[in-house]
Order: C-alpha cells, then sequence, then structure tokens
C-alpha cells in the first residue's frame, strides 16, 4: 500500500470466505466497495475466516475459499492501491478484543440477535461461535475504529451491536460520565461505527423469485460460463409476480426476469454497447411490454446481458489466478500493516481493563 491513509475516515467491511460468490453477492455487497474506492476513505476490506470458521469445518476448503475471494475481490475491480484487503485471522488481536467484549455482554442481549434467532428457529445445532459471531464483528468493526461500515440491509442489526458495544466500553472502562462530549471524546477509546446501506439493493432475487441465496439454490454464480449462464435464465420462472391490474406499472411483467435485470439499469458498459432500454427503471419496463408478453425475447435479452457483464470478469479472474503467491503475498503483506495499524488501540485497551502491571 502507497497511499496516504492519515487522517482519513475508516471504512471498514467484510465478508466470509464459505463459497463461491453469487451475483446477489455482487450487487448486495462487493461491488459497494469497488464504488466507494477512492481516496475519501481509508478502506478496509476484510475477508472473516475466523466468522467462515463458525460453517466450514474444513482447513483445506475455507483456506482455497478465503485465497479465492481474494482473487475476486481484484476481478470485480477493487485496487489494492486503494483498499487494504486483508485476512482477519492475520489479526489475533481480534481474538483478545472479542473476548473482552464477551466479558462485558450478556446472554440474553446476544440472544436478540436475528442471526441466532433464525438459526435457533431452524434448529439447528448452535455452535458457540455463531452465538457469538455479533462479538467478533463488534471486534471487527472497532478494533479499526471505522466509521463507516458498508453491509447489507441484513447486517444493520450487527452493526448496532457493535455501537451498543463501543458505548459499553466506553462507559465502563472510560469513565466519562458527567464529562461534556468534547472531554469524553478525548478519553474513550472506541469511535461510534455507522452502517452504510445501499437502498436501492435491497435485496437480490435468485431465480425463483425468492432471495439469491447459495442454501436456496436459486443462484448464478458470479464468474459463470456462458452456457450456465444461459441455462440458469432459461430456468428462470416466470409465471409468479406479473400482476393482472392494468394500472400496475409491472402489469403483465414476469417479475423474476425483471427484477434480475433491474441490477443492470444504468450500466454504462451496457448502455455504451447499444443497450439502451437498461438507460431507466421505466425504458426497461417499456422494453418488457414490448415482448407483448413473451417471455423467450425477454430471457435471452437477460443472458446476453449477463454474459456481456460476466465475461470481462471472469476473464479478469483467470489472469489474476495464475499468480496466486502474488495474491497470497497480498494479503499476508495487508494483514500486517492492518496489525501495525491497530496496535496502539489494542495496547490502550490492554491497559484500560487492567491486563498491564
Ligand atoms: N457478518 C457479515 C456478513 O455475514 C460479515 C462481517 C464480519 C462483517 N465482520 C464484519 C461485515 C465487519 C462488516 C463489518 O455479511
Amino acid at each position: 500500500m502507497t497511499h496516504d491513509t492519515s487522517n482519513k475516515k475508516i471504512l471498514l467491511s467484510g465478508i466470509k470466505s464459505t463459497g463461491r460468490p453469487h451475483i446477489g453477492n455482487y450487487f448486495g455487497a462487493m461491488k459497494q466497495y469497488v464504488d466507494l474506492q477512492g481516496n475519501e476513505y481509508d478502506s478496509r476490506i476484510c475477508i472473516v475466516d475466523f466468522h467462515s470458521l463458525t460453517s466450514i469445518h474444513d482447513g483445506e476448503i475455507l483456506s482455497q475459499y478465503t485465497l479465492d475471494l481474494a482473487i475476486d475481490f481484484l476481478a470485480i475491480g477493487l485496487d489494492p492501491k486503494l483498499v487494504t484487503i486483508f485476512k482477519q485471522s492475520d489479526v489475533p488481536e481480534l481474538m483478545e478484543l472479542t473476548w473482552i467484549f464477551n466479558c462485558i455482554t450478556t446472554m440474553p442481549y446476544l440472544m436478540r440477535a436475528h442471526a441466532f434467532k433464525d438459526a435457533e428457529a431452524k434448529n439447528k445445532e448452535i455452535n458457540v461461535g455463531v452465538f457469538d459471531y455479533p462479538m467478533l464483528m463488534a471486534a471487527d468493526i472497532l478494533i479499526h475504529n471505522a466509521e463507516i461500515v458498508p453491509v447489507g440491509k441484513d447486517q444493520k442489526q450487527h452493526v448496532e451491536f457493535a455501537r451498543d458495544t463501543a458505548e459499553k466500553f466506553n462507559r465502563i472502562f472510560c469513565k466519562t460520565e458527567g464529562l461534556s462530549d468534547e472531554e469524553a471524546e478525548k478519553l474513550n477509546l472506541f469511535k461510534l461505527p455507522e452502517a452504510y446501506i445501499v437502498s436501492d439493493v435491497e435485496t437480490v432475487p435468485g431465480i425463483d423469485g425468492q432471495k439469491m441465496s447459495k442454501s436456496y439454490n436459486n443462484h448464478i454464480p458470479l464468474f459463470s460460463e456462458d452456457a450456465d449462464i444461459t441455462r440458469l435464465v432459461m430456468s428462470i420462472v416466470t409465471d409468479s409476480g406479473a400482476s393482472l391490474d392494468a394500472n400496475d406499472p409491472m402489469a403483465g411483467i414476469p417479475a423474476n426476469v425483471f427484477n434480475i435485470h433491474k441490477l443492470f439499469i444504468g450500466n454504462s458498459d451496457l448502455i455504451a454497447a447499444g443497450k439502451t432500454y437498461l438507460e431507466s427503471e421505466e425504458t426497461l419496463r417499456e422494453f418488457y411490454k414490448s415482448t407483448g408478453g413473451k417471455y423467450k425475447p425477454l430471457k435471452d435479452a437477460l443472458a446476453a446481458d449477463l454474459i456481456a457483464f460476466i465475461t470481462p470478469l471472469r476473464v479478469r479472474r483467470a489472469e489474476i489466478a495464475k499468480d496466486t503467491d502474488a495474491v497470497r503475498t497480498m494479503l499476508a503483506q495487508n494483514g500486517a500493516i492492518i496489525r501495525e495499524k491497530v496496535h496502539h488501540l489494542v495496547a490502550d485497551v490492554r491497559r484500560k481493563v487492567g491486563f498491564v502491571v
């Protein structure tokens, strides 16, 4: 990393390395990292392999997924000169911070987490890592004193947990009660992070209209081959969602095809290639209506657009994957850089809680 990151607001986000990404992961989270990269923030993107371990219990697979995800990030256009891509397990201080947070957090509080409640509702046998997931995520965010945390809507609660935890730590260990905000700010170790949520991509639908998810097997992999893209698009369930109310702007439009196609609205590369129906939601709707209710030409257009979008990413990925050692070196170097950057705060935390005698 050569860029100057001093005095910039810190942006931190994380993604689990639990499998190959699909276009839902891309539009829901990964793309935001690319859109937000620039000189405004000190951006740090963490491959959260400690978190991945809550569900992946095969060392070879986990390490492969982690390396793959680093390659994916580079392939989609994250610029290592603008963004620090690192892996969570290179920052063992996170374990220490998680433990400290555990000791100021109650069980009933963690039981309120949606992710935990969902797992419980599914009657899964829940490991302690799943239960404690929010505290590790709080540590992830707070160890950087990150202020901006780009996440999907489903992660908002976790960022709030991080905020609460920061407040709690500050209150308990930084003794700011009765002080003015300004005085307190000087004493408080942790800044309160803010979730950054891109509202126009709330949920990316899968080929069956439900939320795109590997667990529903309704996903389109981000680096798919052309033939697979075509096959998946042709299998989109088309008979649901179309409204019969003529006043509804979506009347007669196969919603499942349209809602995936919508992701490409405003894509300047595709528009420049003549796909002017992607200029706005309205032009896309008109295009859909122009086929008079026939699905085939719409699916053909969607498949062609997906292929046009994915092919360059896939080609780029193949190129980067030729030199995995370079990717490993990048991760190792960035891990060391991040460790160095968080060192000071961790030392302060150790002092505050009484680990220094
Ligand atoms: N919990 C997040 C998810 O499942 C991943 C994550 C872990 C994360 N640590 C983070 C996201 C820190 C933002 C910041 O998507």
